[in-house]
């Protein structure tokens, strides 16, 4: 039975645990779950990092990972990559914090810029999740409506207007939210055009905007179809309403110009964060100057009509300097080609190595994100993420399988990998080896069943 190998699974992975088994014990005296973000955690406790390099992270019982989760997606280039870290140390030595205006911010923006289609101006912020926040806020001052849609399935992070419907099954995604604080978000399903369809139909004029990932991360690597991007552009081109990208995961990863260039879809908003930090936090949202410009306090705005952003570290110089040093890596020739030949050679290898086995998979993928689903076919959304699963177990047994075979990846219920340039062929064939191996095992699990 499954629910017998996954209990074998823990016992291995306590075996080459006890070191973190034990910071584990004493972690919960003083942080909820032992962690400092519950998506850390993972059954039967997590491991404990030393210290990580490239594309490995090693942990204080000596344990060796191969890391597909690279810092929330953040480390595009893998773990501590030289010309980062010596430009932070550098920095570090001249001031961590200034709490001034510096070139940093500007030049970081200034390539940002250059970058991104239409986005003429940018503020930065210390995460995606406050990147977002502003973003609504912002939207709202420049439309001067309130309502904001935004898709089932989509994580925008924990701001109270966007912390619902992530998963099918809850529509608040946490306590201490009054459904006054979401009355003015909109659920949609993402990938079903009729249904944003219909709120327009219904809300029409009072939306602000919509905010989507063009690809769903946590909920599995999950691409909008072109179509359906190509039609929520019309809509808020026709009502008068913002589209707003929230490419705190695919910013970067998908080429320079992320989703825009990607799809070829324009949006009038994009947030952005994780990889423009190099490693330190981050985030930013970005327009076009007419919109950016609500942000000029300098100017004759009423209270209504201008926005807010701030914060004591917004633009902190090494996030900044962390920024520039990789962008300036991820300009070089090639740099994408070589991701996306890795990514096209994981799923397509992952695909490959199914076909071999009974048990229902899919493979979804996107340039250095990958998805595994235990389902007949891809999944378009959440909803289906969910419903087609053949047994929810199979991921936590896959990634239990991966943790005792030094690889790590997360979260426990959807697979998705994150990848990058540190992740070497042989990285690509282990994980494939490791695939095939645990679906050779898992199928005669299920056949005893
Ligand atoms: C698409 C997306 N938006 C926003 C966020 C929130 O960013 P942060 O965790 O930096 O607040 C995340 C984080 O994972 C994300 O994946």
């Amino acid at each position: 039975m499954l629910e017998e190998l996954y209990k074998n699974l823990l016992d291995k992975f306590m075996e080459k645990t006890p070191r973190s088994r034990e910071l584990y014990r004493e972690a919960q005296k003083r942080l909820p779950m032992g962690v400092t973000y519950h998506i850390r955690f993972f059954e039967p406790y997590p491991f404990y990092v030393s210290r990580a390099r490239g594309s490995k992270i090693f942990d204080v019982d000596g344990n060796t990972y191969t890391d597909y989760w690279v810092g929330h997606g953040a480390l595009i280039l893998g773990h501590a990559p030289r010309r980062v870290i010596e430009r932070v140390k550098e920095q570090l030595d001249r001031g961590s914090h200034w709490g001034f205006e510096h070139e940093y911010a500007y030049k970081l923006a200034d390539k940002i810029t250059s970058h991104l289609p239409g986005v003429e101006m940018i503020r930065f912020t210390n995460s995606g999740t406050e990147a977002n926040m502003y973003a609504i806020r912002l939207i709202r001052a420049y439309t001067g409506k309130k309502k904001i849609v935004k898709f089932t399935g989509g994580w925008h992070g924990g701001y109270d207007q966007l912390h619902l419907g992530f998963k099918p099954d809850e529509y608040l995604g946490s306590g201490g939210l009054p459904p006054e604080t979401v009355s003015h978000t909109i659920l949609a399903k993402f990938n079903d055009i009729e249904d944003t369809e219909n709120i327009f139909r219904s809300y029409g004029r009072e939306i602000a905007g919509i905010i989507i990932e063009p690809i769903q991360g946590a909920a599995g690597i999950i691409p909008a179809e072109r179509e359906f991007l190509k039609r929520i552009r019309e809509l808020c081109d026709y009502y008068g309403s913002l589209l707003v990208y929230d490419e705190v995961i695919t910013g970067y990863r998908l080429g320079l110009g992320g989703a825009q260039e990607y799809y070829g879809v324009e949006a009038d908003v994009v947030v952005l964060g994780k990889i423009i930090g190099g490693g330190f936090p981050i985030g930013a949202l970005t327009s076009r100057r007419e919109i950016m410009e609500r942000l000029d306090y300098r100017r004759k705005w009423t209270l209504e009509e201008k926005s807010f952003h701030g914060g004591t570290f917004a633009g902190n110089p090494v996030s900044m300097v962390a920024g520039l040093a990789t962008l300036e890596e991820l300009e070089k020739p090639g740099f994408y080609d070589s991701l996306k030949n890795t990514t096209d050679i994981l799923a397509g290898e992952l695909l490959r190595v199914s076909r071999d086995y009974k048990l229902d998979i899919s493979i979804t993928s996107a340039p250095s994100m990958v998805g595994i689903h235990f389902t007949h076919r891809e999944p378009k959304n959440i909803e289906e993420v969910v419903s087609m699963r053949y047994e929810p177990l199979l991921n936590r047994v896959f990634q239990k399988y991966s943790l005792v075979r030094g690889i790590v990846f997360l979260t426990e219920d959807i697979t998705h990998l994150l990848l990058s340039s540190s992740h070497t062929r042989e990285d690509i064939s282990y994980f494939v080896e490791v695939f095939r191996e645990f679906l050779e095992l898992v199928e005669k699990y299920i056949e005893r069943k």
